[in-house]
């Protein structure tokens, strides 16, 4: 924490200050040249002034002359911008430091007011009901079904034995399963908890968004074998395995499918980037991490977030409009902090941790999205898997067929509204499009926050959103569950 480069940079910016002058431009030159004629000919600092008397160092800059006493000089003070001082690192401890104070005491105050309320047998029954039925990881299993229709369709597509239209068809049937199934199984099967719901649910979506990229990408192989068969009948090695890379339709290969199937990204390709070998140090690090931070999230819920939500019911009841805004600025801070926390669980340690196992090479799964100063930088940066998905299968096929990039925009904010609300609202047996709303209403945001802010004013706005966005949604999905399951005479209001 400390500041090393701290007067370093302002010794930098006084001499700095100082060439500028000798350089003659700006006020600082100006000043300079009224100081010398203040001193007249003869005092100086250009050579012809009497030579200065050298101290015991030899320094000639540091004598004891009257002359030599001056301490003042023209300068801006360091906040005002024309200083050019930028260096706040100081500021950014304290900050820091600041943060876990006021958090070590709402941390302390928590624990005196509730006790430890952290319960790992609660977290168990959250996603188990009956010990003896496990319907999430058996749908999990099922899903393996629809990996196998994915492959043979792919199978008959290359072999010819299946036209392109039946193909497409069938693809089409087995995404739609793949979406339906699940859901029915959620709301029909009273023995699925609503975590162990979401859980299967955002598996069946990730495994949807893969075998879509699958089917583009071999359908694109194909096109491209069709083209470079007509323009060079009987000339069969492509650039790519003249190479030695795998080349259509020989990726066809269960081991290919499952390698993707289980690889972090969501965008098929032949030829993924390898990384040479398993680094076990960095490989256990990232154990560590996922351990370690599942349990703090956990511990954080129970003990921070759970017992701010049911004191939030009161006053969504008699809608105290004051008293649900304290309660939402309450929420904010768990919320924000775990919400911190579960991007570097995901993103960093978990991601990396199967990347590493895989030996896959591409890390890029986030980019510096802390730093947006758009809406549109954070979407665009964030989660670097989904978007890239995004940009390849959705937003840039659109865009070559005419559509504008805004329509473009528009249907991708779209997707992701319907899957948010699909892993949402099927597991919790409701229907109130919060998370469709939240996630379609990023599109005008984007506009108003490019429109009022820039820079440093539009970052502090994208973090406002995250900040307060998130415990809006989470309060309004607690409060209709609430209401739904706890409040029979007012349910289905
Ligand atoms: C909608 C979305 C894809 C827009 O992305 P964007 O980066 O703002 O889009 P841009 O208009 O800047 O263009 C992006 C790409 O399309 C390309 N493109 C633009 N016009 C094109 C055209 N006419 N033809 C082909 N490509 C085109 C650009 O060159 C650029 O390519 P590059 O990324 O390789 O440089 C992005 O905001 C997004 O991913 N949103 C959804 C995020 C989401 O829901 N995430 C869920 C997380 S839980």
């Amino acid at each position: 924490m400390g500041d090393r480069s701290g007067a370093g940079s302002s010794r930098r910016r006084r001499t700095g200050s100082r060439s500028s002058g000798q350089g003659g431009g700006g006020p600082a030159a100006a000043a300079e040249d009224v100081r010398d004629a203040i001193a007249g000919p003869d005092v100086g600092a250009r050579g012809d002034a009497p030579a200065l008397v050298p101290d015991k160092d030899g320094d000639a800059g540091v004598s004891s002359g009257p002359l030599d006493l001056r301490c003042h000089r023209l300068q801006d003070s360091l906040f005002s911008s024309n200083s050019g001082f930028s260096n706040y690192r100081g500021i950014l401890n304290w900050c820091v430091v600041m943060l876990i104070l006021s958090n070590a005491r709402l941390f302390l105050e928590n624990l005196i007011k509730y006790g430890i309320l952290v319960d790992p047998i609660q977290v168990v029954s959250m996603f188990l009901k009956d010990p003896y039925s496990w319907p999430a990881p058996c749908l999990i299993i099922v899903a393996n079904v629809f990996i196998v229709a994915a492959f043979h369709i792919e199978k008959c597509l290359a072999a010819g034995t299946m036209t392109e239209q039946v193909g497409l068809l069938l693809h089409v049937a087995n995404l739609v399963t793949i979406l339906c199934f699940p859901a029915a199984v959620a709301l029909l099967d009273k023995s699925i908890t609503p975590m162990g719901s979401a859980l299967a649910l955002t598996a069946y979506t990730i495994l949807f968004l893969k075998l879509f990229s699958y089917r583009d990408v071999n359908l694109w192989c194909r096109q491209h074998r069709a083209k470079s068969k007509a323009a060079s009948a009987g000339k069969k090695a492509s650039g790519d395995s003249a190479q030695g890379a795998v080349s259509y339709p020989d990726n066809l290969t269960y081991r290919d499918l499952y390698y993707f199937i289980f690889a972090p990204t969501l965008c098929y390709e032949l030829n993924f980037p390898r990384s040479p070998r398993i680094r076990k140090r960095f490989l256990l690090r990232r154990l560590f991490e996922m351990l370690f931070f599942i349990q703090l999230q956990v511990g954080l819920v129970q003990q921070w977030m759970v017992p701010t939500i049911q004191n939030s019911m009161k006053p969504f009841r008699d809608m105290d409009y004051s008293r649900i805004i304290e309660r939402l600025l309450k929420l904010a801070v768990p919320n924000h902090l775990i919400w911190l926390i579960f991007f570097y669980w995901l993103f960093h340690s978990c991601l990396n941790a199967v990347a590493e196992l895989m030996q896959f090479g591409d890390r890029e799964f986030y980019r510096d999205w802390w730093n947006a100063e758009s809406v549109n930088y954070f979407w665009q940066n964030w989660n670097i898997p989904v978007h890239k998905w995004c940009l390849r299968h959705f937003y840039k096929p659109l865009v070559r067929r005419g559509n504008s990039k805004w329509m473009a925009r528009t249907g991708v904010f779209l997707a992701s509204a319907f899957f948010h609300e699909y892993v949402l609202s099927i597991p919790l047996r409701m229907f109130r499009l919060w998370a469709f709303t939240a996630m379609m209403a990023q599109v005008p945001l984007a506009w108003i926050v490019g429109r009022i802010f820039q820079g440093n004013y539009g970052n502090a706005a994208v973090w406002l959103t995250l900040i307060i966005g998130q415990p809006m949604a989470v309060l309004m999905y607690v409060h209709d569950y609430y209401v739904f399951n706890y409040e029979p005479s007012t349910a289905g209001a």
